[in-house]
């Protein structure tokens, strides 16, 4: 793939797949595949109806093979890893941690696989998938606005599910801003032109105040016992997860099992740029978790952020520069995305610590626990996040090198 690095002049963002005008999401996603892919759409279309009436495994199992070789374009690639990921989800998790499966179907398996190759991404639900590219407007004219936003295709969860997808997909339309002023801050680092990389910086930091905004909508959409107790399961993968231990095989692929991290917005690109391009560095034991992450984005966007890190220091700049405005526009920067970090600590107190706190409580007690939607949450999960790590201390250590950006005032 061509690099920025080729033109050493002008930083861009056109090579990367990514857009001014919707940053990440892929734009205008697809909502039909080629006829030949009836049979997928036909499932994928009603996976919470099949895993409620526990017939998705048995109706996956019936599906013919069929070839990829339709599959014309990206937009088709991508629609078609969407719906295959939702259903690999459903058939994996259809009963719960308890009953799940050793080997996906070859039928479901093979292609998956092939998908998953001609893109990059890894044959498990993604991101990219379940959020950048699982929307359609109703109005196509109309705003980026829950009332008027669709999932393609969608997993258990009712409404909350929905929200949980769409409130995401917000969170990316609301950093849009932001990512357009990126390419504007590297280009005024390389020229020196400090007027132009404060007023971008403060943009961005305007962007990143409008992403903890819209972060604030899962408490309205998203009810958390739901999200705790049946949405999370299916978005779990079977990389150090307890109820897969030995990872998954896929038929006709490899005899091997393999393993793969569960969707988490970790692999989200956005603030991965942002700490490419604010200079933040993590400890050895988060980065490797962030890191790997970036191996479930779309490979042209795990480029951007690697070609932002190897730009010239911003930080630097700001030091060498005796500028207040900018030095200020920075920390504004610094401040948001900390300000970013501590309230998503909170959502997930909210939609994971507590609710696990709960239910431990209602263990303890020997409660009747049948209707209790938080009871159906996974044990192995309890202490952990989707993607697989032990989470508070997790995000708190992340949060807390956001701080060490700032730059003292003695330097
Ligand atoms: C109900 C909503 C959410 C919950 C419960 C949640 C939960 C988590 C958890 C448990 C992690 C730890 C990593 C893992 O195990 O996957 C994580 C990481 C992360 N999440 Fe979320 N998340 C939510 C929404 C979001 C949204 C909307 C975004 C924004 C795009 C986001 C961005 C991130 C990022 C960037 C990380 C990596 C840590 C960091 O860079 O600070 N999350 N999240």
């Amino acid at each position: 793939m061509a690099s920025a690095e080729s033109n050493p002049k002008t930083f861009s963002l056109e090579p990367y797949q990514v857009s001014e005008d919707f940053g990440f999401l892929l734009k205008e996603p697809l909502q039909e595949l080629p006829p030949h892919y009836k049979p997928w759409m036909d499932i994928a279309l009603h996976i919470p109806e099949l895993v409620e009436s526990h017939e998705l495994r048995s109706q996956i199992n019936k599906m013919p093979m069929l070839s990829c070789d339709f599959l014309q374009n990206e937009k088709e690639l991508r629609l078609a890893h969407l719906v295959l990921s939702m259903m690999t989800m459903g058939y994996v998790w259809q009963e719960g941690e308890k009953d799940t499966v050793e080997k996906l179907p070859c039928n479901l398996a093979v292609p998956f696989w092939k998908v998953s190759q001609s893109l990059g991404l890894p044959p498990i639900l993604t991101h990219a998938d379940g959020v950048l590219a699982n929307w359609s407007k109703k109005d196509p004219e109309g705003p980026f606005s829950i009332e008027n936003l669709e999932l393609l295709i969608s997993l258990p969860g009712g409404d909350s599910v929905r929200g949980f997808f769409l409130v995401t997909l917000l969170v990316e339309v609301a950093a849009v801003p932001a990512i357009k002023n990126i390419p504007v801050v590297i280009n005024g680092v390389r020229c020196g032109d400090t007027n132009a990389v404060a007023r971008a910086l403060e943009n961005i930091s305007q962007a990143i105040q409008d992403m903890t905004d819209a972060l604030k909508l899962m408490h309205v959409y998203v009810e958390p016992s739901v999200f705790y107790g049946i949405i999370r399961i299916f978005l779990s993968g079977w990389k150090d997860n307890p109820s897969m231990p030995k990872g998954l095989i896929y038929e006709g692929v490899q005899k091997e099992p393999m393993e793969y991290s569960g969707g988490s917005a970790a692999q989200s690109s956005l603030l991965h740029c942002f700490d490419e391009l604010l200079g933040i560095k993590h400890e050895e034991s988060s980065s490797s978790f962030l890191n790997r992450m970036r191996d479930y984005m779309p490979p042209a966007h795990k480029q951007l952020i690697q070609d932002i890190s190897h730009q010239p220091s911003l930080k630097s700049f700001v030091q060498q520069h005796n500028c207040e405005p900018l030095k200020q526009a920075y920390h504004l920067c610094v401040s948001k995305l900390l300000a970013l970090r501590n309230y998503h600590i909170t959502v997930v107190s909210r939609f994971i610590t507590v609710p696990a706190a709960r239910t431990r409580q209602l263990r303890k007690q020997s409660q009747d626990l049948e209707d209790e939607t938080i009871a159906k949450a996974p044990i192995a999960l309890e202490e952990r996040g989707t993607g697989g790590s032990g989470i508070m201390n997790f995000l708190k250590t992340v949060r807390d090198h956001t701080k060490d950006a700032f730059i003292p005032e003695t330097s």
